[in-house]
This record gives structure tokens, sequence and C-alpha cells, in this order.
């Protein structure tokens, strides 16, 4: 299984913040966004990730992650020069993928609850075409919207409905075989001149390939896409973060605890940091691990 990060687009909703600087690096209380997303690809097992990106920002994705090698990881990078849509990823990362299934991640979504490492484990093995993963909320008409029959299964995806079929919207969490280059290469730019990724999923639902897995109510699904959702996003790790003592998506404590690193190595990556909580938290979690 490999994994593609989605970290380009304008952040037009978080103007004027994002006039010089990538949306996916601005800061979610204690780490740059793209920690999160990044976290949830390495719980999920997976070490080989591509990273896209705006040409122009590319360059600091590099500079905060590097090749990965120090983390266990194999982190690799590529430009989408235009917003030409989520499921553009794939045309971008045929060569990366080859012949491996995929796991995409929006770079501004954020997940967090227990079990989500085995969930996406399991997930992972049990592929058979596309697994969605859906949250209910309370604005629908933001997000795409599964429809569901009366025995409950999904029967289609509508992207940013204005009469919502239901509340769950499918997260920007994706897994799929190796297919989807071919379906993604095939698709058609929606009237918004988008390779739509509710049009790949709906190719998976026709063709009866698709899961849908809910997240249930002990899970939180953070959107840091907008103003209000950026803030609670930071206070929510906050709140977590100081009430328990433990530090959400630390990719170091991750790496370590999935056995990409070794507990000496995680050691130094936490003195090169020992200046901030942050550092000096990665280093307790060496030690005690
Ligand atoms: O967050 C989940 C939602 O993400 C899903 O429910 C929707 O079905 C899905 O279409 C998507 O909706 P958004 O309105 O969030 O899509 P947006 O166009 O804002 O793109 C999501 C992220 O992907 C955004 O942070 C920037 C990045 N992106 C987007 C496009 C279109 C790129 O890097 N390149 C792109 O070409």
């Amino acid at each position: 299984m490999k994994g593609i990060i989605l970290a380009g687009g304008t952040g037009s909703r978080l103007h004027p913040l994002t006039m010089a600087m990538s949306k996916q690096l601005l800061p979610v209380y204690d780490k740059p966004m793209i920690y999160y997303p990044l976290s949830t690809l390495m719980l999920g097992g997976v070490r080989e990730i591509l990273v896209i990106s705006t040409p122009t920002h590319l360059p600091l994705f590099r500079q905060v992650l590097g090749d990965g090698s120090e983390l266990g990881l194999d982190l690799r990078y590529a430009e989408q020069p235009q917003p030409a849509g989520i499921a553009d990823a794939f045309r971008i990362g045929a060569r990366f993928l080859g012949a491996d299934p995929v796991t995409l991640i929006l770079g501004d979504n954020i997940f967090y609850g227990q079990g989500l490492s085995e969930l996406l484990q399991t997930s992972m093995r049990d592929l058979i075409g596309c697994t969605l993963f859906s949250h209910t909320v309370r604005d629908p008409q933001r997000y795409g919207v599964a429809e569901f029959d009366a025995e409950g299964r999904l029967v289609d995806i509508e992207e940013k409905p204005a009469r919502p079929k239901s509340s769950e919207a499918i997260t920007g969490l994706y897994l799929y075989t190796n297919d989807v280059v071919e379906i993604a290469r095939g698709l058609a730019p929606s009237a918004r001149g988008e390779l739509e990724i509710t049009d790949v999923n709906r190719v998976y639902i026709s063709e009866g390939r698709a899961r849908l897995r809910s997240f249930g109510r002990g899970f939180a699904w953070l959107d840091a896409g907008t103003h209000d959702g950026l803030l609670n996003a930071a206070q929510f790790v906050q709140v977590l973060e100081h009430r328990q003592g433990v530090r959400i998506a630390c990719l170091e404590e991750i790496a370590l605890r999935m056995g990409f690193i070794d507990a000496d190595s995680c050691y130094a990556l936490g003195r090169k940091q020992q200046n901030s909580g942050y550092g000096q938290y990665v280093m307790t979690a060496a030690q005690a691990g």
C-alpha cells in the first residue's frame, strides 16, 4: 500500500492567511497541519508516501519533512501546477504508484480516535475496489454526501448537494485498488473544470466495489479548511494534549510505536528539537518506549 497526501490548492477560503503560506503548513496548535494526515497514513502502516503540492509550496514541504528516512519513511514529492481536482492526484502519482493500491488523504483532514490504526489496517486487507469513510455532520451540504437504500447500502454520493439525502459526509480519506489510476485517466472534468473524487467513487459504486465505513460518535474528524475550522482544530488538539499529557500526531513517537525506527533514533530526533516542548516530549517518549 502506498500513500498520497494532496496538499495543493489555492487555500482561498483561508485568505489572507494563505496569501504566501500553504494552507497545509499552517499551525494546528503545536505542529504544521500536514503532520496530522501524515500521522494517519503512518498509523495505517503506510511508509511510501507522495506529497503533492503547488510548485511554489512544494519546496517548503520538503524543508519540513525531508526524504522521510529519519522517520523510517520514503517520502517523495510531486507538483500539481493547477488545482485540477482531487482525482488529478492519481494521474500525477501514476508512476509513483506502479501496480500498488493507494490510500489518498487530503492535507487538511484531521482524524482522531481510538482504533484508527486497526481500522485502517483491516480496511487495507479487505480492499476490493474502494473503501470510503464517512462521519455524521451538521452541515452535509459542504461535503460529498452518501445516499443509502432501504437496506442501508451505499447507492450514490452527491458532491455538495443543496438537499442532502443523509447527514453522512464522505471524509477526505480514501483507499483504492490500483485501477483507480485508469479510472482517473478516463474521467472528464466536472462543470467547475476539476477531476472530481466523487466521480471516481461513483464508478466503484456502480461496479459494486465500494465499501463505506462510518466513523462512530467517539471519533473526531476535523476539517481545518476554514478560519473557524482551523481554530477549532487547534483548540481540540490543545485540550486533548493538556488533559492527557500525550501529543496527537507526533510523527517521531508514531514511527517508534509502529516499529519504523528504534528508541535511540527517536531520542536523537527529539534532541534536535529539545528547545521546544515537542522535542522534549519526543525524548521522553523514546525513553519510555
Ligand atoms: O474534506 C472532505 C471533502 O473533501 C469531501 O467530503 C468532498 O467530497 C471532497 O470533494 C472534498 O471537498 P472540498 O470542498 O474540501 O474539496 P477542495 O476542492 O477544497 O479540496 C480539498 C483539499 O485538496 C484542499 O485542501 C486542497 C486540496 N486540493 C484540491 C484540489 C481541487 C489540491 O491539492 N488540488 C486540487 O486540485
